[in-house]
């Protein structure tokens, strides 16, 4: 007789799994949690099969479950009504950062905790963002096109290529990954860093930012925090999101904000699709207003294979630096994730639930971030 029941939910890792044992983050290889989980006297139960609601495996072996944990990767949404269904639930974990997948509001009325890896890959999304940053900016992907199809034609890539250098950059969401963008940023002597959160940053952060700039380029207070989302991507060449998804950030960049970005800049998204209207995003590239737009989050995962971003392009036939969802999920971060959720899980299995404070999202009914939206805690 077992204790309870554990729900794991990832996506199959196949031959990758056997050839990579490090690939924690698979179904084949369970975050390395079976012995840990079972010597607690708990079942796993681990699947990929999540969609369709209300007739997957997910549905089925959530609805008496206790714990379930999840990734953003590949996102079993625990809605209301899977929560309504799942009456021994008592804590859903995120292999990961960002728990939008689990509908929050349900999960506090229910007094349902959630918990995530905090930390575990921002390092991993910062590179990331730099990385389409160049990719973009530089005009990557058609030149490497180039390169693998036997053309030679410069001053077809050079005609939409420039320098990150000099350039005006914002993140809109200057949390863990926001800040380490800004960071990474300074290598490449920006112009101005601007910032948009209703969290400021605290003063230290800033005079390591400005410090590093001015020895770095000479350049002194080089960030700036500014209040109106229209202002901030008025003036900035290239656009980063770094938000949580909630619901003051669903949908956001939407065709009238995006009106507002400088013709010919650049948006990056690695935080989660739906802060985007995708066919908004997509005609804004597709007119030119944006010169590129890139990422790895999408508004629904997988992707469907017909899905805007996958195809759209400027009007040159560049500008698209999309990739599935693997920013956060380097092998170094699923070693970081793997090992967060088996110390939330030791906390729960103890009865301590003495968790790490930035893991816990909400708890006893209620938010334990600010970073879920802006409740004045
Ligand atoms: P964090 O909690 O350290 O920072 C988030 C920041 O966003 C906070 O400072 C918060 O005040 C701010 N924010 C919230 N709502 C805002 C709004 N309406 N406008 C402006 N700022 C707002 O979180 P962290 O670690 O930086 O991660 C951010 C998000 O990135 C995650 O919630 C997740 O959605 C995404 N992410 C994506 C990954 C990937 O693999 N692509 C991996 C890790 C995170």
């Amino acid at each position: 007789m077992s204790q309870g029941k554990v729900l794991l939910v990832l996506y199959e890792g196949k031959e990758h799994a056997k050839q990579v044992p490090q690939l924690l983050g698979c179904l084949e290889n369970e975050l390395g949690i079976r012995k840990f989980v079972e010597s607690h006297g708990y079942e796993l139960v681990t699947t990929s099969d999540k969609d369709p609601e209300p007739s997957s495996t997910v549905d089925r072996e959530l609805a008496d479950a206790e714990i379930v944990i999840t990734t953003p990767f590949y996102p079993a949404y625990i809605t209301k009504t899977r929560i309504e269904k799942a009456p021994k639930l008592k804590i859903a974990i995120t292999a990961g950062v960002g728990s939008d997948h689990v509908d929050l509001n349900a999960a506090n009325e229910r007094k349902i905790t959630v918990a995530e890896v905090t930390g575990s890959n921002v390092q991993s999304v910062a590179e990331h963002v730099i990385m389409t940053m160049l990719v973009l900016v530089r005009n990557f992907v058609p030149a490497h096109q180039q390169a693998i199809t036997g053309q030679w034609d410069i001053a077809g890539l050079a005609k939409q290529e420039f320098d990150l250098e000099d350039k005006v950059f914002a993140t809109v969401g200057a949390g863990r990954i926001g800040f380490r963008v800004l960071e990474r940023l300074i290598a490449f002597n920006p112009k101005k860093l601007y910032y948009y959160d209703y969290q400021e940053l605290p003063a230290e952060a800033i005079k390591k930012l400005n410090d590093v700039s001015k020895i770095l380029n000479g350049r002194d207070n080089i960030v700036e925090r500014v209040e109106s989302l229209e202002e901030i991507v008025s003036k900035s060449d290239v656009v980063t999101i770094n938000a949580p998804l909630h619901e003051k950030t669903k949908g956001l960049f939407n065709k009238d904000l995006i009106s507002h970005m400088k013709p010919g800049s650049y948006l990056v998204n690695t935080a989660r699709g739906a802060i985007c209207v995708a066919e908004d995003v997509a005609a804004a590239l597709e007119s030119g207003h944006l010169a590129g737009y890139g990422g790895d989050v999408w508004n629904q995962q997988p992707a469907p294979a017909d899905h805007p971003w996958r195809s759209m392009k400027n009007p040159f036939g560049y500008g698209n630096a999309m990739t599935p969802h693997v920013s956060g999920t380097s092998l170094d971060a699923q070693a970081r994730y793997a090992a967060g959720v088996k110390d939330i899980l030791k906390e729960y299995f103890d009865g301590t639930h003495n968790y790490r404070p930035q893991d816990v999202i909400v708890i006893d009914g209620d938010y334990a971030t600010r970073s879920y939206g802006d409740r004045k805690k």
